[in-house]
């Protein structure tokens, strides 16, 4: 299977801090790829280097064999790299549709008028057409967590990268949000996907990377990466549901 997103020797540093550190792996196309790691490990940093709110210091990224590494963030969200964000970042004073159309327009470069089809669809894949005409800053947590979803997924997304989306959430809540995701993914979008409930995110992807200390600690297939003794020492104590 070719790869529709690589990192090759990607390092990233912070003044003295090497957060992450010749880091490489490949998304395959069509696959969910689960990335776990302690607080800390730069996981969300890594994400901001694939959508380019960060420049790396040295390697690169490739998104569909292109080279990707100085591209502007819209030029990488118009190639199909959509994100969420860890902590919410909806645009509150604004309804949920507005929102979205926010990404279709944006994300896209169509005119508004041409995108109002697709957001009723995306936010009837995220279970949010009933609350289109909610204000986003009256949303509960799960709410606002699909809403992140819907953003992401406004802009037509081949790729999409989740950044911690189920944490917070009750069992239920969690439940249905990963029905969600595994649906988007039917749909034929890869996705990379940090999550901390690894139990929720084992029911969604097929492989695991382990990040510690911005480097690849383990990959492959997700049981015998829980099981990998490097892993469940880093983990020990950190997820119950894992261990
Ligand atoms: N813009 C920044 N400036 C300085 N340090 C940062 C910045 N962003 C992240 N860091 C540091 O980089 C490390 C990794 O952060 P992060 O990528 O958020 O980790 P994770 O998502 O794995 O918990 C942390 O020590 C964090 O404080
Ligand atoms: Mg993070």
């Amino acid at each position: 299977m070719t790869a529709i997103l690589r990192l090759e020797g990607v390092s990233k540093s912070f003044g003295a801090l090497k957060v992450i550190d010749d880091l490489s792996f490949s998304l395959r196309r069509g696959e969910a790829l689960g990335v776990i790691g302690p607080n800390g490990a730069g996981k969300s940093t890594m994400f901001n280097l694939i959508t380019g709110g960060l420049t790396p210091g040295a390697g690169r990224i490739l998104f569909d064999e292109r080279d990707i590494t100085r591209l502007t963030p819209p030029a990488r969200c118009r190639l199909g790299i959509g994100r969420s964000y860890q902590i919410p970042q909806p645009f509150g004073g604004m309804t949920v549709f507005e929102n979205v159309l926010v990404g279709a327009t944006f994300g896209s470069g169509k005119p508004e008028r041409q995108c109002h089809e697709s957001c009723i669809a995306v936010l009837e894949t995220t279970g949010l057409l009933g609350k289109a005409n909610r204000l986003a800053g009256t949303l509960t947590l799960l709410e606002r967590k699909r809403l992140e979803l819907a953003r992401a997924l406004s802009i037509g997304p081949k790729v999409l990268l989740l950044d911690e989306i189920a944490g917070g959430l009750t069992e239920g809540e969690c439940q249905a949000l990963v029905e969600t995701i595994r649906t988007i993914h039917g749909n034929g979008v890869s996705l990379i996907w940090i999550e901390h409930v690894v139990h929720a995110l084992l029911a969604a992807v097929s492989r695991l990377v382990v990040i510690n200390f911005g480097a690849l600690l383990a990959e492959g297939e997700p049981q015998a990466v829980m099981n990998d003794p490097r892993v469940q020492s880093v983990y020990m104590g950190i997820d119950e549901d894992a261990a």
